[in-house]
């Protein structure tokens, strides 16, 4: 077993930035302007596809935290400090780097719409708070564990994907849900960088967007979510590796293909569609046979499915055959 043991001034090993993207940037930075050109050009908002509905009083999001915990979701550890996981981020929209949280704080989080749009029955277009009062909100204790090999465990508040999935009212040929994060880069400079394939997408099956595991996050700690965590909406697929959790949402779309994500774009060789964690599999570059947990960089062994197979092993029955860590 080998794990990249890291100062904090060495540059991070990224979610983790494949080779030639490193090796390549010198070669990329030289033509970032012309990149950032081509993205002002298409960066623009959603048109609305709905009315939002009127005399809805808008509820103050705060009122809402912290929310009732459920007790069905218990960890074998500590919960990582606020100030340890608050200060310890990958958004690579702000940076390829894990201290980002006062870039992040440049975000628009208001007004914030969310675009629900491919094979539903109708396409809408939401604004956050008009999403948040239709669903009811929990905290749930969950383990997040990072293709680095770092973890942590945070109170997540929010509701599961599987209430949003019924919201949109999927069409019978849906068999997959991709979801996008804002494309802003005025405001979020890692986006200037034209090398990676923004905005960042992630997708996950139906069987996997309706797993009770699977959970959209709006708050942590007791709070609305912090900017630098994804505000205002992010996922938290705990079974999976953390790229998986895609941060600052703005689309889900409903689609008959597997969607392609950022980090597969990137780096198809390193990072594939399933991402389950598996302490078996090594990543091409380092063991993922133990994790580093932050705040007390204690190392424990990583556990399949991120110990949560009880509730996911039966989505992957059959399909032994794929390379269900990547
Ligand atoms: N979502 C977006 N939009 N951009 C990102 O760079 N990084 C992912 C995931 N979601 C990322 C993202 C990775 S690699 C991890 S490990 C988690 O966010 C980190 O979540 P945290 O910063 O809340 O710990």
């Amino acid at each position: 077993m080998h794990i990249i043991a890291r100062r904090s001034w060495e540059i991070a090993e990224a979610c983790a930035t494949p080779e030639e993207v490193f090796l390549n940037r010198r070669h990329f930075l030289a033509k970032a302007g012309l990149g950032a050109g081509l993205i002002a050009g298409v960066a623009s908002g959603f048109v609305p596809l709905g009315a939002r509905a009127q005399g809805q009083p808008a509820k103050g999001p705060a009122d809402r935290y912290p929310a009732p915990r459920n007790a069905a979701y218990k960890l074998d550890r500590d919960l990582t400090d606020e100030d340890v996981s608050s200060t310890y981020n990958n958004f690579y929209e702000f940076g390829s780097h894990k201290r980002i949280y006062k870039a992040a704080q440049e975000m628009k989080l208001k007004p914030w719409q969310i675009r629900i749009d491919g094979l539903v029955e109708e396409e809408m277009i939401l604004d956050i708070d008009d999403l948040l009062a239709k669903v009811d909100l929990e905290e749930r204790l969950y383990r997040h564990r990072c293709v680095e090999a770092w973890a942590m465990a945070v109170p997540w508040t929010g509701f599961a994907l599987a209430d949003l999935v019924r919201l949109a009212r999927p069409k019978a040929g849906a068999s997959h849900v991709r979801f996008q994060t804002f494309f802003d880069p005025d405001v979020a400079s890692g986006q200037r960088q034209s090398w990676y394939p923004w905005p960042y997408t992630e997708g996950v099956t139906m069987a996997e967007a309706t797993n009770e595991l699977a959970f959209l996050v709006t708050g942590v700690y007791g709070k609305p979510l912090a900017a630098q965590f994804g505000a205002p909406l992010r996922l938290a697929l705990p079974w999976k590796y953390g790229f998986k959790s895609v941060k600052s949402i703005s689309r889900i779309t409903f689609t008959s293909e597997r969607p392609t994500s950022f980090w597969q774009a990137v780096g198809p060789k390193e990072y594939g569609f399933w991402a389950n964690v598996n302490p078996e599999v090594p990543h091409p570059r380092w063991s993922q046979a133990s994790e580093r947990l932050l705040g007390t960089d204690e190392t424990v062994p990583t556990r399949l499915f991120n110990g949560y197979g009880e509730q996911v092993a039966a989505i992957y029955r059959g399909l032994e055959g794929q390379p269900l860590y990547r």
